[in-house]
């Protein structure tokens, strides 16, 4: 039996009515057995990235952020594009991490709200990369939502959940995370 995962997924929307968050939680509610999916709620909450604040000066919240990455056996990050970039929390959160141990290896998959949007993807990736993430990309999703009503939206995440690529995406994503490493 395969071991039972933990996501930690970062939504780089902090809008009440984000369609990145909406389609994490789609994906949290439709996980497979044995996959726990958990949003995080603390990005918003980090304070700007400072390297004098790393280290033995590392703010508490930031400890516990980080702790969660640590205990995540892989990360989903969705985000929207603001002018052309990534959004400013969500880069924050990921500046906070860059030098610590917990990210190297991480298997990261990728998830999209919008048929636009492709400058923050590709700058998403790169990041990411950067990071040393292991970035997994045949589990891509995208699903536009953008601009639909709260009915259009929720039928279209019924939709894709219900015939398969949504959750397939997940199934490709926690496969390769279970994949031995040599
Ligand atoms: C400040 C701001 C800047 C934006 N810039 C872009 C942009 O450069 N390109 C784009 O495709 N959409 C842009 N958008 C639209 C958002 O990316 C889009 O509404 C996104 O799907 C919202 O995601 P959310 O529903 O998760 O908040 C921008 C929105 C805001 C608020």
């Amino acid at each position: 039996m395969e071991k039972p995962l933990f996501l930690y997924a970062l939504c780089g929307s902090q809008r009440k009515a984000s369609t990145n968050r909406r389609l994490l939680e789609a994906l949290r509610d439709n996980a497979p057995a044995g996959v726990t999916i958990e949003i995080s709620e603390l990005i918003g909450e980090l304070p700007i990235f400072n390297p004098d604040r790393e280290g033995e000066k590392t703010p508490a919240i930031v400890k516990a952020f980080a702790a969660k990455i640590g205990a995540a056996d892989g990360i989903i990050v969705a985000c929207p594009e603001y002018a052309h970039g990534l959004p400013g929390g969500l880069k924050n959160a990921l500046d906070w991490l860059v030098s610590r141990d917990e990210v190297p290896f991480k298997p990261v998959m990728i998830a999209h709200a919008s048929h636009r949007g492709d400058f923050a993807l590709e700058q998403l990736t790169e990041v990411l990369r950067t990071m040393s993430f292991a970035l997994v990309d045949g589990a891509f999703f995208r699903l536009p939502l953008l601009g639909k009503s709260d009915d259009a939206l929720a039928a279209a995440l019924a939709e894709s959940t219900i015939s398969g690529p949504l959750v397939s995406a997940l199934v490709k994503f926690c496969a390769a995370i279970n994949i031995p490493k040599t």
